[in-house]
């Protein structure tokens, strides 16, 4: 059976972006049969987030989100990473077989040695933490804990799907079959622009919130650059921002309807109307549940804890395996 993993680090206000991105590819996965593995990646998120009030607001955020969307806790294993301690204690282990090498071409690690680097610091490892450069083997643990065989994320996350690969290989090689290697699912879909026209980010502050209420969706979708264009003016929707965030989410009547407006020369007022409005049905249910989760703290806790206890009777007899396989016997 396939058992289909994947994880989102809190460090950010959910946003379209993750929810096209992640979220909702993840809750689509599950028409299928298989068994689906859904986390929400706290401790990778401490690298980044070190307000601890803000951690655990970001944390509950991803879990709202994920169930104000659809997520069903009795069809998956939903959970927080920091709450299954077989994830970290497998981490250990498999670094102790994982060479330094392996992680130094990691590209997060390389971006912040490229930096150093480049603004002429001695020490090309200044202000990197030993929990950046060891993202990719807590994410292999991730994966590896409860013995993942799909992986569904985005191409930047396709290089640590390799080095978990990697790892799984070389346990088994070591101390015998036993991790399954998993597969990356790699989605092809295209990236999802910000406001600006980059793709859409926390650290860029182009984001359209996934959970706000109506007026402030609203004016995100009214700060969307256009250009200079009059109203009657033919407008050219390839490689417009605009038309590339509604095609992200709109159907492909809507998509067509809208090239069409394009080629009759809306105004980018009314074309912004139409995006909110069409955005605004889409979110509408979302923010709905998500409402009234967010006056429910105990409903979402009590959901986490459900979660953990589901997954750690898969991994708390996996963790004995490798203990013993490594030399470790269980007392
Ligand atoms: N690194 C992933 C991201 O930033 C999140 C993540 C952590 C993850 N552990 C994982 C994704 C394991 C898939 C599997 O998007």
């Amino acid at each position: 059976m396939k058992r289909i993993l994947t994880g989102i680090t809190p460090s950010g206000y959910p946003h379209l972006g993750n929810y096209i991105g992640a979220i909702k590819p993840s809750l689509d996965l599950l028409d299928e049969k298989c068994e689906s593995f859904l986390f929400i990646a706290d401790l990778h998120a401490v690298i980044k987030v070190s307000d601890p009030k803000k951690l655990e607001e970001l944390s509950t955020g991803i879990a709202m989100a994920w169930l104000a969307s659809g997520l069903d806790p009795e069809e998956t294993y939903f959970y927080r990473q920091s709450d299954i301690p077989e994830i970290t204690e497998l981490a250990w282990l498999l670094s102790c077989i994982t060479e330094k090498g392996l992680l130094n071409r990691a590209h997060a690690y390389k971006a912040a040695v490229d930096i150093n680097n480049e603004s002429g610091k001695k020490d090309i490892d200044e202000g990197v933490s030993v929990g950046l450069f060891s993202y990719p083997l807590l994410m292999a643990s991730d994966i590896l804990t409860p013995n993942a065989t799909h992986v569904p994320v985005g191409k930047d996350q396709q290089q640590h799907l390799e080095i978990t690969r990697d790892i799984a290989e070389k346990f088994n090689r070591k101390y015998g079959d036993f991790f399954k290697v998993p597969e990356a699912v790699i989605k092809d879909q295209k990236t999802v622009l910000g406001t600006d026209g980059r793709k859409m980010s926390k650290s860029y502050n182009n984001i359209i919130p996934l959970l706000a209420g109506e007026k402030e969706l609203r004016k995100s979708v009214m700060k969307i650059v256009t250009n200079s264009q009059e109203p009657g003016e033919k407008k050219e929707w390839r490689e417009n921002t605009l038309f590339s965030i509604y095609s992200s989410f709109a159907s492909e009547a809507q998509i067509q309807e809208m090239k069409h407006m394009f080629d009759n020369g809306i105004g980018w007022g009314d074309a912004k109307q139409q995006v909110f409005q069409d955005l605004n049905t889409l979110l509408e249910p979302i923010r709905e549940k998500y409402l009234e989760l967010n006056s429910n703290q105990k409903y979402i806790d009590d959901v986490l804890k459900f979660g953990a206890e589901k997954v750690r009777k898969k991994t708390i007899p996996l963790i004995k395996e490798v203990k013993d396989l490594v030399g470790i016997k269980n007392l």
